[in-house]
């Protein structure tokens, strides 16, 4: 089982390949269809899904798909389930297990997430259903005496409740820990505050028994904040971060799957690329992108049939091009030249 795990995890994070998060809550995927004036019916979800499914070529840059309770139980238009439909192209399904982060209570602002009762039930049948690795995600808001060491610690405990339950199950667990870049906070704020989230799901991961070779981390990167008035460089970015993970992660995880958390799709891109420009690194660096892979897709669709193609070819590029910057070959002006 350990070694399932293992080759799991490592299969996640193989040479020039990442992960798509296609697992938006009904909540999350109304506000992306809102944007582009479609209504969120389970149908246009479920055609929206199969379109980035159904990408031809995307397999050489997607490893695996996150997705959604719903969205691992619809089938393509010819009756294939998805997760048979990744996997007949070797793309490795996987699915987002949590319940969504809820108020925490006594502390104004703060989230935690919910569900892991029942937990062990629901992923033997996503197992069932053909995941092979599962996703949870807290969040902590940066702000004036925020994130609390209350929030820090309770979301970390919950974060290894569910990676323990989720190797037990055979499944490789995602640890998506994501500090928030919301405000105006600094560079060097959002590395104290990812810092010491990061130091607390570790000691959480090791004191419950979760295996580091089978697991993957989803950290956000450290930037400075939206509304800072400054973006900083990837480079800048790249040195933060790497400082921050060395510090924290252990070598004998796989890889690290970064969420772009509503970064353009073209800075996700060339942040994570700075990051492998700079390698070696003990761990894998890789993506787990939502927005920064759609957003282009999204915006060409437009629910229109017949922009299904240009959808998909927008798609491709994000995909090639965050493929690129696994190894650090990505460049800015990829952007303008044809793919
Ligand atoms: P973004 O890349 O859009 O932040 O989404 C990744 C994700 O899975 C968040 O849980």
């Amino acid at each position: 089982m350990a070694h399932d795990l293992e080759q799991t995890a490592k299969a996640l994070v193989a040479e020039g390949k990442g992960i798509l998060a296609a697992d938006e809550s009904d909540g999350t995927i109304k506000k992306r269809f809102d944007s582009i004036g479609v209504e969120s019916t389970e149908d246009n979800r479920r055609a929206y899904r199969e379109l980035l499914f159904r990408t031809e070529g995307a397999e050489e840059f997607i490893s695996g798909v996150i997705l959604f309770d719903e969205t691992i139980r619809q089938s393509a238009g010819d009756g294939t389930p998805f997760p048979k439909l990744l996997e007949s192209r070797g793309v490795i399904p996987g699915i987002k297990v949590d319940k969504g982060a809820k108020p925490l209570a006594n502390a104004e602002g703060e989230t935690i997430t919910e569900g892991l009762d029942g937990l062990r039930d629901r992923l033997n049948e996503y197992r069932e259903l053909g995941a092979r690795f599962t996703k949870w995600r807290a969040t902590y808001s940066i702000g004036s005496g925020l994130p609390s060491e209350y929030c820090v610690w309770v979301n970390a405990h919950a974060l290894a409740r569910y990676a323990a339950l989720s190797q037990e199950a055979g499944l490789v667990p995602i640890v998506e820990p994501e500090v928030l870049m919301d405000g105006d906070h600094s560079i060097e704020r959002s590395f104290e505050v990812t810092s010491r989230v990061q130091h607390a799901v570790f000691t959480e991961l090791r004191d419950q028994r979760v295996e580091p070779e089978g697991m993957l981390l989803k950290p956000n990167m450290v930037l400075a904040g939206y509304d800072s008035g400054g973006e900083a460089s990837p480079d800048e970015v790249a040195k933060w971060t790497l400082k921050c993970l060395s510090r924290h992660v252990p070598a004998a995880v796989p890889g690290i799957v970064f969420l772009s958390g509503g970064q353009t799709d073209e800075t996700a891109t060339a942040n994570l690329n700075a990051m492998n420009a700079s390698g070696p690194h003990p761990w894998q660096l890789s993506f787990s992108y939502g927005r920064a892979l759609q957003a282009p897709a999204l915006k060409a669709w437009g629910g229109k049939a017949e922009s299904v193609e240009d959808a998909q070819k927008a798609y491709y590029r994000r995909a090639k091009f965050n493929g690129a910057a696994r190894t650090g070959s990505y460049a800015p002006d990829m952007e303008t030249a044809g793919v």
